[in-house]
């Protein structure tokens, strides 16, 4: 069974989306044609696929690499805790059911 989450748009919209395996989570929100640009490919540079997660799901993550903290704290409506890239967080069964809402556009 995939995976499945609720993703918020910037409209306040709700939208249940599946979560294969082989997605990044922004795989998940691009190829659903969310607006999330992606314009780095995935690679932490561009910090278009900024997402704030609920603060239990974003510590059961883990710490942000440098990389990741560095850009996001740069980024528009940056949240100390919830702030995350999403092409950096990989398909996990664990985060079934998670909550994602797409962050302001910087
Ligand atoms: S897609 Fe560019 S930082 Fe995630």
């Amino acid at each position: 069974m995939p995976t499945s989450i609720t993703a918020v748009d910037r409209d306040g919209t709700q939208h249940s989306l599946a979560w294969e395996e082989d997605q990044t989570l922004m795989e998940v929100l691009r190829d659903n044609d969310l607006p999330v640009l992606a314009s780095c490919g995935g690679t932490a540079s561009c910090a278009t696929c900024h997402v704030f997660l609920d603060e239990a799901v974003a510590t059961r993550l883990g710490e942000r690499s440098a990389d990741e903290l560095e850009l996001l704290e740069e980024a528009e409506g940056y949240r100390a805790c919830g702030s995350r890239l999403a092409c950096q967080i990989e398909h996990d069964d664990a985060l079934d059911g998670i909550r994602v809402e797409l962050a302001p556009e910087s």
